[in-house]
């Protein structure tokens, strides 16, 4: 998978070297760069930013220099103009819709995509609006909250993005049964010591039944579920669930 991030805060993208994601890079399952997007500026101060059209606080990001930036992207891509799926542009802002794992997975499939981050109160309409004609645009949120800029958003994402890649994961039984994965959230798990400050490791787990240990475990998720996430039971759907779990 490629990706290019574009940002006016290149260094907060560092973090992307380390761990799972770095080293998916150095064995080439991601080949990601980022681009500074005073790069694509031309004036001396490399202005990216001016005032807004009808008044307001804060300041809006000028369309020059995304359009350059995002032109040189889009002309460098590997998803052809031939094939039928142009490079997906993700820009991340609170306006967007909302990330999640299913979003992870779908995106996970793509050859190419773009992070564009804006900064301050946005960037110009027009440059999503003139970016159609090269990509498939998307507007993504982390979250109903505000940051001060995509940054950190596009951190989180390429990180739920890239450790879905087949290789970048050693051991990929472990996608399987993470939280979300099923629509419920992950069971607690537990290791040695067997007891620790007076409290044990649940007897069951140590008792080499699988089918009483996967029984715990499936009922652990369904509690943990209904108590931090009632919103996830609304959503399931019935047919994944058996005689067992309705017991629960
Ligand atoms: N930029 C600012 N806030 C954001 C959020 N919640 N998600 C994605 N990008 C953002």
């Amino acid at each position: 998978m490629r990706i290019d991030v574009v940002s006016i805060f290149p260094e907060y993208l560092a973090a992307l070297d380390l761990s799972l994601i770095g080293k998916a890079r150095r064995e080439n399952l991601l080949d990601l760069s980022v681009h500074d997007l005073r790069d694509f500026t031309h004036d001396r101060h490399r202005t990216v930013d001016d005032t807004p059209y009808g008044g307001g606080a804060g300041m809006v990001m000028k369309p020059g220099p995304w359009g350059s930036a995002l032109s040189r992207i889009a002309a460098e891509s590997p998803v052809t103009g031939a094939m039928v799926d142009k490079p997906i542009l993700i820009v991340p802002a609170p306006a967007g819709a909302v990330f999640d794992q299913q979003m992870a997975y779908d995106l996970a499939t793509a050859p190419h995509l773009v992070f564009a981050c804006g900064r301050y109160e946005g960037i110009d309409e027009r440059v999503l609006e003139h970016a159609e004609e090269d990509f498939d645009v998307r507007p993504v949120s982390i979250g109903d909250y505000v940051l001060n800029g995509g940054e950190v958003a596009v951190l989180a994402m390429v990180e739920a993005i890239g450790r879905l890649i087949p290789g970048v994961i050693g051991n990929p039984e472990s996608l399987v049964e993470e939280s979300h994965s099923d629509g419920l959230l992950e069971y607690p798990v537990y290791t040695k010591p067997g007891s620790w400050e007076g409290r044990e490791v649940p007897e069951v787990l140590l008792s080499g039944n699988h089918n009483k240990i996967a029984r715990f475990r499936r009922n652990k998720q369904l509690e943990r579920t209904a108590a931090r996430r009632p919103d996830l039971i609304v959503e399931l759907d019935p047919a994944t669930l058996n005689r067992h779990d309705r017991d629960t």
